[in-house]
């Protein structure tokens, strides 16, 4: 793969993490349980690392716009933040959080299928893992809040 594909994949991955800070932030404030909100702020944690590795990785390749950190409202997680923002609750946030989770397993599968050298592609399996983590923990949450609400009353 040339530097040129390479910078362009990882800039791909580092906007997809920036924006699913901003995704953790709004459905933090959307969830009343404090385990689960615990939970979710230190996933909100992974994907800050996730960001400044990419960047460091970025830099190394020479790369100029590392560092740059926008978020891109009309990027992959777009759908996610639409139903975060009509979404009301725990449940609503979290199946919100599942679809933006989902999609970035799938960019994140797809990026580790790919022919990096050798530093990079561990860099990205090691953040692939903790992308899986995340969705399960996620779809966990779902099936616990969605037993609690049938048993409530
Ligand atoms: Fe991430
Ligand atoms: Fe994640």
């Amino acid at each position: 793969m040339d530097n040129e594909k390479i910078i362009k994949e990882l800039h791909a991955l580092r906007q997809l993490d920036i924006d699913a800070v901003n995704a953790y932030d709004e459905a933090i404030k959307k969830i009343s349980n404090l385990e689960v909100s615990e939970q979710l702020a230190s996933f909100k944690l992974d994907h800050e690392r996730h960001i400044s590795d990419l960047g460091i990785a970025l830099q190394k390749l020479g790369d100029t716009s590392w560092a740059d950190r926008k978020a891109d409202l009309k990027g992959l997680l777009i759908e996610g933040f639409t139903k975060l923002r009509s979404s009301t609750g725990t449940e609503g946030a979290l199946k919100a959080m599942r679809m933006n989770e989902q999609l970035t397993n799938r960019n994140y599968k797809d990026a580790h299928a790919l022919d990096f050298p050798a530093d990079i592609r561990s860099l990205i399996a090691a953040n692939y893992e903790d992308e899986k983590r995340h969705l399960k923990y996620i779809e966990g949450a779902i099936d616990n809040e969605a037993w609690e609400q049938k048993h409530v009353a």
